[in-house]
C-alpha cells in the first residue's frame, strides 16, 4: 500500500514536471532589436523569396551566388589576431581578380533591393527623468548580417540544411586582407588558408565540397580554368539542388567538375582538396544525412565567423513563441492610444489573448478597466523556412485605450488556450514589457503616411512627435534610411539627423507640444531626443517598418 501510494505521489510528480516543461516556452527579454530583426528576417522577411525553390540566374542559381558572397566575405578572417571574418568588406574587395563574378554583384544589389537591414544595434534605450540612461552601446551592422541570413536561405532554399541564424554582425568599412583561396594555389596554400580562417585540414575537405554543391565555373571569368570558350558556365556537379552529389560523381569518376578534371591541372584545386586525405572524408559523405549535418555545421561555422570583439546573438532555428512589435503611441483628448501585437506561435481558433497594463504608480487596477482583448487576429505569412518546418504563426493586433492621467508604466498578456489550461503570461521574463517614459513619442494618430500623386509621384511620412512641454521644448531625429544613394558598392545607409519643426496643425493639448518633419518613405529606424527645460529625452531604434500611420492621398 505504502509502496502504491510512494509510486502514485512519484508519477504525479512527473506528470507535473512535464505538464510545467509543457508550459515553458520560448522568447526573448524585449526589447531586444538584435534578436526581434534575426526571427523577423529568417521568419517574416521577403528576402526568402528570392532563394525559394534554388532559382536560375547567369547560367548558375540565386543562392550558388549568395553561398560564395558569404564565403568570399568570410575568407579574410585570420584566427591568429582574431581580424576579418563575415563583414561584409567585400563591398570594398570586388576590384580584386579573387572576387571576381557578377555573382558577387548581383547577390549585393538583390541585399540592397529588398531594402533590409539590420537595426542599429543597441537596445532601445532611454534616458529617463533622473537622467538615468539604459540599454546598450549602438553598434554598426547592416550588410554582413543580410550576407548571413543570404547564406542560410541559400541554402535552405536548394534544399539543403536549416542551418541556425544569429545576429549582430558589424560592418566593415574597409577592406581586408587579400586572402580568398584560388584554383591556382597548391594544396599547402589552401590548407594554410584554411587553418588562418579557422578550419581543419578535414572541415577544409567538407567546406569545399559543400561549397561546390552548389553553381559551378564560369568561362568569362576563369578562362584559364574552363578553357572551351562555348562552356558559360561548368557546374560542380549534375544536379542544382544542395545535395551529394558533388561527393559522388567524384568518387565514382564520373565527375564533370571542373576544378577537378578539367584540363588545366594547376587549377584542380578541388581535385587535390578532396584527395587530400586518401578520399576518407568524401567516402562519409556518400552519406547524405552526414553530409547535411557536416555542411549544416560548417557554413553555420562560416557565417558566424566574425572579428574578435563581436558578439553574436543566440541562433535562431524556429519562431520564437511569443513576439511583440513596437508598441505605438498616439496622444488625444486626455486619451492614449497604444497599439502593439502579439505574434504567437501555432495555430489554435479557440486562443484568445488579453492585453493588460498597469499605470506609473504601477498599480495593476484589473477591475477598473486596465484591460483590452485582441481586436484583430492574422495569420502572418511565413518565409519557405517557417513552411519547410510546418509551422504557422497568429498575430493578435491591441488597440488600447488608455487615461492619459494615470499613464502606462508596462504591459503584459494572457494567452487564453482554451483547452482547459491555465492561460500563460507573457510578460517579458516577470517584468512586463516597460515603457520607460511617455513624455516623448512619435504621435502614431498624428502621423502620416502621405502619397502624392501630382505633378510628380511622391511618398514619405509625415512624422509627428509628441513632447511633454512647451514650444520651447526642442526635438530632433536621426533617420536610418537603408536605400543607399549608391550605384556601386559599398552600399551605405544615408543617416540624416534633422531638428524639427513647430507642428501648426497640430496646436499643443494636454501638456504635450507636437513636432514634425518629413522623413523618406524607405526610412527604417529613428532615434529621438527631445529637450525641455535642459533635461533631455531620447528614444532609440523607433521601428518605422511597424508604424502604422493614417495614410493621405495629395493629388494637386
Ligand atoms: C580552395 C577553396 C576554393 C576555391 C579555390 C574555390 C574556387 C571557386 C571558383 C574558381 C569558382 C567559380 C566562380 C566563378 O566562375 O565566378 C567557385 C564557385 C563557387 N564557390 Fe568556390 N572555391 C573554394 C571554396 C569555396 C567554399 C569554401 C565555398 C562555400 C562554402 C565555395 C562556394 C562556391 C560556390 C557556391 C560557387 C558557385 C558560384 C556560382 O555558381 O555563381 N567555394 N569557387
Amino acid at each position: 500500500m505504502f509502496r502504491s501510494l510512494c509510486l502514485l505521489r512519484i508519477s504525479v510528480t512527473i506528470t507535473l514536471i512535464l505538464a510545467d516543461y509543457a508550459r515553458s516556452f520560448s522568447t526573448f527579454q524585449w526589447p531586444n532589436p538584435q534578436l526581434a530583426y534575426a526571427d523577423k528576417q529568417l521568419y517574416e522577411g521577403s528576402l526568402g523569396l528570392l532563394a525559394q525553390n534554388c532559382p536560375p540566374r547567369e547560367n548558375t542559381t540565386i543562392p550558388a551566388q549568395w553561398l560564395r558572397i558569404a564565403y568570399h566575405d568570410m575568407s579574410t578572417h585570420n584566427v591568429d589576431d582574431g581580424t576579418g571574418g563575415l563583414d561584409a568588406s567585400i563591398q570594398y574587395e570586388l576590384d580584386r581578380p579573387q572576387n571576381i563574378g557578377q555573382g558577387q554583384l548581383d547577390s549585393l544589389n538583390d541585399f540592397k533591393a529588398f531594402n533590409i537591414i539590420a537595426p542599429f544595434f543597441g537596445s532601445k534605450y532611454f534616458t529617463n527623468s533622473s537622467g538615468k540612461k539604459r540599454g546598450l552601446l549602438i553598434a554598426f551592422p547592416l550588410v554582413a548580417d543580410i550576407i548571413a541570413l543570404g547564406a542560410v536561405f541559400a541554402v535552405a532554399g536548394c534544399g539543403g540544411p536549416l542551418i541556425p541564424l544569429s545576429a549582430g554582425r558589424v560592418d566593415a568599412t574597409e577592406a581586408g586582407p587579400a586572402t580568398v583561396p584560388e584554383p591556382q594555389q597548391d594544396l599547402a596554400s589552401h590548407t594554410e588558408a584554411f587553418r588562418r580562417q579557422g578550419f581543419t585540414p578535414t572541415e577544409m575537405i567538407g567546406l569545399v565540397a559543400c561549397g561546390h554543391t552548389l553553381g559551378g565555373v564560369r568561362q568569362v571569368d576563369f578562362p584559364l580554368v574552363v578553357t572551351d570558350a562555348e562552356d558559360v558556365l561548368q557546374t560542380f556537379d549534375t544536379t542544382t539542388n544542395f545535395d551529394n552529389a558533388v561527393v559522388s560523381e567524384y568518387l565514382q569518376n564520373t565527375t564533370e567538375n571542373i576544378l577537378v578534371v578539367g584540363p588545366n591541372v594547376t587549377t584542380r584545386s578541388d581535385f587535390r582538396i578532396f584527395s587530400s586525405d586518401g578520399n576518407v572524408t568524401m567516402q562519409s559523405f556518400l552519406s547524405s544525412d552526414l553530409f547535411n549535418e557536416t555542411c549544416g555545421t560548417l557554413i553555420g561555422r562560416m557565417i558566424n565567423t566574425v572579428p574578435s570583439g563581436v558578439t553574436l546573438t543566440q541562433p535562431i532555428s524556429e519562431p520564437f513563441d511569443y513576439v511583440v512589435s513596437e508598441p505605438l503611441f498616439s496622444y488625444r483628448s486626455g486619451t492614449f492610444s497604444v497599439v502593439t501585437t502579439l505574434r504567437v506561435l501555432g495555430d489554435n481558433p479557440d486562443r484568445t489573448v488579453t492585453m493588460l497594463w498597469a499605470d506609473r504608480q504601477g498599480s495593476n487596477c484589473p477591475t477598473t478597466g486596465c484591460t483590452s482583448p485582441s481586436t484583430q487576429t492574422d495569420e502572418a505569412f511565413l518565409t519557405f523556412i517557417g513552411n519547410i518546418q510546418g509551422l504557422t504563426v497568429n498575430r493578435f493586433l491591441f488597440n488600447a485605450t488608455i487615461n492619459a492621467t494615470t499613464s502606462i508604466s508596462k504591459f503584459w498578456f494572457e494567452v487564453d488556450e482554451k483547452d482547459g489550461s491555465d492561460p500563460i503570461l507573457v510578460n517579458n521574463g516577470g517584468s512586463g514589457f516597460v515603457i520607460e517614459q511617455d513624455s516623448l513619442f512619435i504621435d502614431n494618430g498624428r502621423s502620416e503616411a502621405v502619397l502624392v500623386t501630382f505633378p510628380t509621384l511622391e511618398q514619405y511620412k509625415q512624422v509627428v512627435v509628441a513632447i511633454r512641454g512647451d514650444s520651447s521644448s526642442s526635438v530632433s531625429i536621426t533617420t536610418f534610411d537603408p536605400v543607399s544613394n549608391a550605384t556601386t558598392p559599398p552600399y551605405l545607409p544615408t543617416i540624416i539627423t534633422t531638428n524639427l519643426q513647430l507642428d501648426e496643425r497640430n496646436p499643443s493639448e494636454g501638456g504635450f507640444t507636437f513636432f514634425t518633419a518629413n522623413v523618406t518613405d524607405s526610412v527604417n529606424f529613428i532615434n529621438i531626443t527631445g529637450n525641455v527645460g535642459g533635461t533631455s529625452y531620447t528614444q532609440e531604434n523607433f521601428d518605422m517598418t511597424v508604424a502604422a500611420f493614417p495614410f493621405v492621398e495629395i493629388s494637386q
